[in-house]
């Protein structure tokens, strides 16, 4: 084929394509030599197939242990969409009110994912099984997810993280680093016997604890209740907006607490007593979102609904009603 006969769009591709090189001083030719040398682009590559199958390694030799690692993963994954939608709405510069509905809409149906998939966990392991291989974890806990912190910071402001009484009762100057000390989910991380930080806790602290504090200082004016506060209560879409931010929380703090506070009933439950949960802690007493009380958007709940935060939930769910 010779040059008369190249089709006039691929003539036109590539003289925009000298032009996109040139102006950055590059020889289109090489390039093309590269494209010509280059393998065919394949789906295993892509997305990595071969290195993301080997990253399923059990400790014990129970099958069910794959499930329960290919969960967390998965869950993780979805953990990091919904950070990779907030970070692009908690910039210094406002994004258009509808574009901000548009990705809080977003994180909803991963989290309306996450708390519908989690039947996975509740009913999809073999209980004995569980029991059994959980030994060999210890002491790792989901309580060490980086990336469920970050989402609750990046949503929030750091006072609406602590334990309710707390809220209420701050003193008049404080710091990130204070605050943190006291942050709800140091609730879920004290030895029931000795009143200390469990290993869990403190091995999460010395890997995470200066990076949640950056992001902590990073996202303090920027975070979703700011966003909302400061540029859409007056946006034309505003009561979709609120409507949004009403389901993001109640999926973060209700609703996928929930779900897994259902799989601990299911496995660490007895008709005897209780099994320790893994970093020895009174998971009955901590996990329940009516305890935990962690309410992102406080303003944007009435009085009575916060009073009775979890329950309605609960009461659909018993009545076998769906949400
Ligand atoms: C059979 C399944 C599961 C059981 C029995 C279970 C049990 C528990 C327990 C007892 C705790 C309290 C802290 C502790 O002492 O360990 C906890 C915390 C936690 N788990 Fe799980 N878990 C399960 C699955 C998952 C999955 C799939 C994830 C996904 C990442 C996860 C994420 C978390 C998180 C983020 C916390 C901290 C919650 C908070 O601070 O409010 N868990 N889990």
């Amino acid at each position: 084929m010779d040059d008369k006969n190249l089709d006039a769009n691929i003539v036109e591709k590539i003289k925009k394509l000298e032009a996109k090189y040139a102006a950055m001083g590059q020889d289109l030719a090489s390039y093309l030599e590269g494209l010509l040398q280059a393998d065919y682009l394949n789906y295993w590559n892509y997305i990595n197939l071969d290195t993301l199958l080997t990253l399923q390694q059990p400790r014990t030799s129970y099958p069910d242990e794959m499930i329960f690692i290919c969960y967390h993963q998965h869950t993780e994954l979805f953990f990091k969409l919904i950070l990779w939608e907030l970070e692009q709405i908690t910039g210094a510069q406002p994004v258009e009110a509808n574009v901000f509905l548009e990705k809080i809409n977003r994180c909803i149906r991963y989290f309306d994912n996450l708390e519908h998939s989690f039947d996975v966990m509740v009913s999809g392991m073999d209980r004995d099984q569980f029991l059994k291989f959980r030994m060999a974890l210890l002491p790792a806990s989901g309580f060490q997810s980086a990336q469920y912190r970050l989402i609750e910071i990046y949503a929030t402001n750091l006072e609406n993280l602590l334990p309710e009484e707390t809220r209420s009762n701050l003193p008049e100057k404080y710091t990130d680093d204070e605050l943190i000390q006291s942050i709800y989910w140091q609730k879920g991380a004290t030895e029931l016997v000795s009143g200390k930080k469990t290993l869990t806790l403190r091995q999460f602290e010395q890997k995470y604890t200066e990076q949640l504090l950056e992001t902590i200082r990073n996202k303090k004016e920027t975070n979703l209740l700011k966003q909302y506060q400061w540029h859409y209560q007056q946006a034309p879409n505003r009561l979709q907006i609120v409507d949004a931010l009403r389901r993001f929380d109640s999926l973060a703090n209700v609703f996928w607490p929930l779900a897994h506070y259902k799989a601990a009933v299911r496995y660490l439950q007895s008709d005897m007593t209780d099994i320790e949960a893994t970093g020895g802690t009174n998971w009955q007493k901590y996990l329940p979102p009516r305890f935990q009380r962690v309410i992102f958007f406080p303003e944007l709940w009435s009085d009575e609904e916060k009073k009775e935060w979890g329950k309605p939930w609960v009461l659909k769910q018993m009545s076998g009603q769906k949400q």
